[in-house]
């Protein structure tokens, strides 16, 4: 079998070396990669924005089945432009990935169908969010509508700055703003939620614990994620079971009763404050780091898997699991997630020795006449699978060591919750 990935990160190298791993692959395109991906598939340099020319390669090169990474095309409408010319995809289509792309569609569908989360109001201009905000208990949360890739959310202590978060939004700083979403803060332990769904019936995906903000001790700026490991320390069968019936179940009824439903991967994105899960965000797509967590836990083939979904056939396919957790550590370069320099050569990387259970994974890295350079924030996800997640750890931070690479940073308290 043939399969296509569209996306760069380290999401899409994981996805890479998962299908890999299977006796049922022939071939893999990535669209366009990154440098780990170039060294087990073919990548191609197209523009993701130009649906009609990336349809033309896919067919011309007879892919079987295309995955989709990121956000960004499944809000654009991608699945449902591939599929209309005969292309097999797993991913949602547009009007489902509005569970991403607009906020305010999923706090309404949150109202309509009684889903547990943040008390919110949405406001249509300046003076209207600024007399709520006068009145607010603090902190609150301000948000902006559509994709801000990470950005776009201020937690805000004072009048001061959620009369600035509003300011900003409605000046355009994530694009044209008609509505600003305001929300209550709630404090809890967030925890990442994921399942996968064929259209019909769907089945769990593993949970993880991702860390957002820069520095060690979640001090810091958000970032689009730090590391992660699987799985939460706050999973548990009654909890799952509330997360599924409280959360999941009705989102997927909203979407039928759209005349809809969903295929792919459903990330919620979860804050749970005394045993009781809230819903804080959708994503519509597996999690950057946590699906380089999740995926090398999985062992049920990843082929077979993504067959059955874009087949309708999920239900009778078993999907199983190693018992060992994993941890994820991200390299990224100096300066994220703020400025920093690209194309800075990482010498060493090929000398470095992996042990077994241990996986690199690529994200910003490019490669040119057999030299890999760094090219985005986040470069590479140093990952361990393991039954002792602070040994794996501290192997993980002696690759790192190893690298030499001056131009990087890295938290070294990844998983502080559960080592600690
Ligand atoms: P989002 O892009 O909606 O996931 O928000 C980014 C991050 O902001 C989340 O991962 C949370 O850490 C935080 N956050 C968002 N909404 C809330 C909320 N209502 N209460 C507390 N924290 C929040
Ligand atoms: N890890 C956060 C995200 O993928 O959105």
């Amino acid at each position: 079998m043939k399969v296509g990935i569209i996306g760069s990160g380290g999401r899409e190298h994981a996805f890479c070396v998962s299908l890999k791993n299977s006796n049922k692959i022939d071939k893999i395109y990535c669209f366009p990669g990154n440098a780990g991906t170039s060294l087990i598939a073919e990548n191609i340099e197209t523009d993701l924005n130009n649906f009609e020319k990336l349809k033309e390669i896919i067919q011309k090169l007879k892919i079987d089945i295309i995955i989709v990474g990121p956000e960004k095309p499944l809000v654009d409408g991608i699945v449902d432009f591939l599929e209309k010319n005969q292309i097999k995809v797993f991913g949602p289509n547009k009007i489902s990935s509005q569970l991403e792309g607009s906020k305010i569609f999923t706090k309404n569908l949150c109202k309509k169908y009684n889903i547990p989360t943040a008390n919110f109001g949405v406001f249509k201009n300046q003076d209207k969010s600024l007399s709520f905000l006068k009145k607010c208990k603090y902190p609150v949360v301000v948000k902006a509508d559509g994709l801000a890739a990470g950005k776009g959310v201020y937690i805000c202590e004072r009048f001061d700055q959620s009369s600035n978060a509003v300011k900003e939004i409605f000046n355009g700083k994530f694009g044209e703003a008609k509505e600003v979403l305001i929300e209550e803060f709630l404090k809890g332990e967030e925890m990442s939620f994921f399942i996968i769904s064929d259209g019909e019936s769907y089945k769990k995906f593993g949970t993880a614990q991702d860390h957002k903000r820069a520095l060690e001790g979640d001090k810091g700026q958000n970032t689009g994620g730090m590391g992660a490991y699987s799985p939460s320390r706050l999973e548990n069968l009654k909890l799952e079971e509330k997360i599924l019936k409280r959360i999941i179940d009705p989102t997927l009824k909203g979407l039928k009763d759209l005349n809809t439903d969903f295929k792919g991967f459903l990330y919620a994105g979860l804050m749970i404050l005394n045993g009781d899960p809230f819903l804080i965000e959708y994503n519509v797509r597996m999690g950057d780091p946590e699906c380089q967590t999740i995926l090398p836990r999985l062992k049920t083939d990843f082929v077979e898997i993504l067959k059955a979904c874009v087949d309708k056939n999920l239900k009778s396919t078993r999907i199983d699991w190693f018992e060992e957790k994993s941890l994820c550590v991200v390299l990224v370069s100096k300066g994220y997630p703020e400025k920093f320099q690209n194309n800075v050569e990482i010498k060493e990387i090929s000398a470095l020795k992996l042990r077994e259970n241990e996986y690199i994974f690529h994200a910003g890295t490019k490669i040119m006449e057999n030299r890999i350079y760094s090219n985005g924030g986040r470069v590479l996800n140093f990952v361990t699978k393991s039954h002792n997640l602070k040994e794996g750890r501290n192997d993980l931070i002696k690759l790192i060591d190893n690298l030499h690479w001056e131009n990087g940073y890295f938290r070294k308290d990844i998983g502080f919750k559960i080592i600690n």
